[in-house]
């Protein structure tokens, strides 16, 4: 059974400004399914909607951000979390951390900038566990951080006296201390230099394989898909475009948006520049109809200005919504 089904995921921000209101349909129509011990990706441009969806999928969702229809279920070892219907009470309990933990762009946001590492480590393990042995606690914390390969020297550190990467590692510890079922690392390593990306994206493979949770990897970089995830799916406008295992994205792709991502990819010792997909991402307040891919696609038809395409599958584990695509039955 999956970790986590969502269907039908329709989640819009809804803002009034000068009394004028205006509903950004972030996410919308969207259904996926993540499976134990896997790392799962989701690709696509900037704006797209994947961090409106990890909020949703994570249980973060204030106003502006509404869901509207859709179901987010959870089946953990020994319980089932309904995301929509959850008390914020039971998800600050026993879920955050413990079951679903966050690595977000920017480790700054999860370390206090005035309190040195170790506190926000026990900060965050006192509200679920209360702490009673300091000194137990101490080495626990200190086992669990050289595990990945920090010294200990960082959990007596300020936040400011550690580099990006070091910050970002840091945070994917205490992303881990609980051993969660799903770890959901949004753009973890776009802030950092490429070889600094490379140690962090290693340490969070390292840590999935170690223990065979679930990671959701959000990113609008392909090639960290290509050497992380072992399925990726591309969202476009707030909606899958396709999803497949990460070698049929990259070798046998069917959506056009797909083929274009990977061809934008650079290649060793490659000097042409790459051709730009025509127009500019669509806005969400006012998308287009039909495939909303439609107003830059290279091989688009009449109907894709018209009917929405369904997301189909078409193979094992593929799913595309193309209206250049039939269904196969499987
Ligand atoms: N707080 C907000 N209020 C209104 N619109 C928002 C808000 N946050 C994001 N959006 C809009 O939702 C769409 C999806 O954004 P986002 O989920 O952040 O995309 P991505 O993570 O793929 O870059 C964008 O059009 C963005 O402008
Ligand atoms: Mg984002």
């Amino acid at each position: 059974m999956a970790l986590l089904s969502v269907k039908n995921l329709c989640a819009y921000y809804q803002t009034e400004l000068y009394g004028i209101s205006r509903t950004v349909r972030a996410v919308d129509g969207v259904s996926l399914e993540l499976l134990r011990n896997e790392i799962y990706g989701v690709a696509g441009e900037s704006s797209c909607g994947k961090t409106t969806l990890i909020k949703v999928i994570s249980g973060n969702i204030k106003p502006p951000l509404k869901v509207n229809s859709g179901s987010v279920d959870y089946q953990f070892e020994s319980y089932a979390v309904d995301m929509l219907h959850v008390s914020k009470d039971e998800l600050r309990r026993n879920v955050r951390w413990k079951e679903i933990s966050y690595v977000m762009q920017g480790s700054m946001s999860v370390l206090n900038p005035v309190r040195k590492v170790i506190k926000t480590f026990e900060d965050i393990v006192d509200t679920h566990d209360p702490i009673t042995d300091k000194k137990k606690f101490l080495e626990q914390v200190t086992a669990h951080v050289n595990l990945l390969g920090l010294p200990t020297e960082v959990l007596n550190s300020y936040p400011h006296q550690l580099s990006g990467g070091m910050r970002q590692r840091v945070a994917i510890a205490l992303a881990t201390l609980f051993q969660p079922s799903l770890i959901i690392a949004d753009e973890p390593t776009t802030a950092l230099d490429v070889v600094v990306q490379r140690g962090v994206l290693q340490m969070i493979k390292d840590i999935q394989a170690m223990s065979g949770n679930t990671v959701l990897l959000v990113t609008h970089d392909m090639a960290v898909h290509a050497n992380v995830a072992d399925r990726v799916m591309i969202m476009y406008a707030g909606r899958i475009a396709e999803e497949a295992p990460t070698a049929s994205i990259f070798n046998a792709s069917l959506h056009p948006y797909t083929q274009h991502l990977i061809r934008s990819l650079p290649m060793i010792g490659e000097r042409s520049n790459k051709a730009g997909l025509k127009g500019t991402p669509p806005n969400l307040a006012n998308p287009p109809s039909g495939c909303r891919f439609h107003t830059r696609c290279p091989d688009v038809m009449e109907v894709c200005r018209t009917e929405v395409p369904d997301l189909v599958p078409v193979k094992e584990r593929h799913r595309v919504a193309c209206h250049l695509i039939q269904e196969t039955s499987l």
